[in-house]
């Protein structure tokens, strides 16, 4: 097995029922973060790790995914001819040249096992990246977390989960993986259970939405009956391959914010804004005469 990792899937099927009512026309993948969609950062990391062919799993409600990642011939025609070269740019760059796009649907909402199970007739046996866009990790200066953890699967032949630790008390949101050591920054997963009460939990180790893996999980994910919330789980999947299947649990570099989480999408939002070339004077001012009027009015 060598762990070179081409190919992407995006399960991006969800209804996003937290940002109702927004998501109610827009999915929640499709929601800025300043002036990019939450879609378009995990698309750009996966690219930056290396691979060309971005797999999205939708259902048939969702054009607007695909549509984002379609030429819009009509506007990049109208951009030319009045010389807006700057927005043409920005149109054509939400997918390089050299990527393919390739749509799969998820006809009933099972899981995130099923939906990348769904991915299967695109991967075929070959390693493969999963990233969940809620999760948007940022390295400022640095490699993005999908390139981080490819190079680290690369060097070692294994998977590759990315993790945090979280409080005890938040186990029940997350996958919680036990490693049989950890030295500096990754170590090998020995058990992986999904959202165990705090009680449960075998550690505070919490996977977040990158995952690299073997082409070898789908013949797991294809026998897994139901597992937490009546739910076919991707971390059941993983917990199944451990035996036959090294995988390594990954500290990344970066900070992740959960936005699949409305405070989450805030601080994402604040932060970039802080950090925008463009903007970072007058967000800055706009948050400073918020905090000061607000506190003002509660004091
Ligand atoms: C999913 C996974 C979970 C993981 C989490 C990371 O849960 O099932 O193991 O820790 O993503 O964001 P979800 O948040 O979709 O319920």
């Amino acid at each position: 097995m060598s762990f070179r990792v081409r190919k992407a899937v995006f399960p991006v099927a969800g209804q996003g029922t937290r940002f109702l009512p927004a998501t109610k026309t827009v999915p929640k993948e499709m929601l800025p973060v300043v002036d990019r969609p939450l879609i378009q950062y995990a698309v750009d990391e996966a690219i930056e790790a290396g691979c060309d062919t971005l797999v999205f799993v939708t259902n048939r409600y969702k054009h607007a995914v695909a549509d984002y990642f379609d030429k819009a011939y009509e506007l990049e025609q109208a951009l030319e001819k009045s010389g807006k070269t700057e927005m043409l740019a920005l149109i054509r760059d939400v997918l390089p040249k050299h990527v393919r796009a390739v749509f799969v649907t998820q006809s009933e909402p099972l899981g995130l096992g099923h939906a990348v199970l769904c991915a299967r007739p695109v991967i075929g046996d070959e390693p493969f990246a999963v990233l969940l866009p809620d999760d948007l990790i940022w390295n400022r200066h640095g490699k993005g977390a999908l390139r981080q953890m490819t190079e680290l699967a690369a060097e070692n032949d294994a998977g590759v989960i990315a993790v945090q630790d979280v409080p005890r008390e938040k186990t029940g949101s997350y996958g919680i993986v036990a490693t049989d050591s950890f030295d500096g920054r990754a170590g090998r997963i020995r058990a992986m259970v999904e959202k165990p009460s705090p009680e449960q939990a075998p550690s505070t180790l919490a996977v977040v939405g990158r995952y690299l893996l073997p082409g070898r999980i789908f013949e797991f994910l294809d026998k897994l009956p139901p597992g937490k919330g009546g739910e076919i789980q991707l971390t059941d999947a993983i917990a199944a391959l451990l035996d036959s299947s090294p995988i390594l649990a990954y500290r990344f570099q970066g900070t992740r914010f959960d936005c699949g989480s409305r405070i989450g999408l805030v601080e994402a939002t604040i932060r970039f804004a802080l950090d925008h070339e463009d903007l970072n004077q007058a967000a800055r001012m706009a948050m400073e005469s918020a905090l000061s009027e607000l506190g003002v009015r509660d004091s």
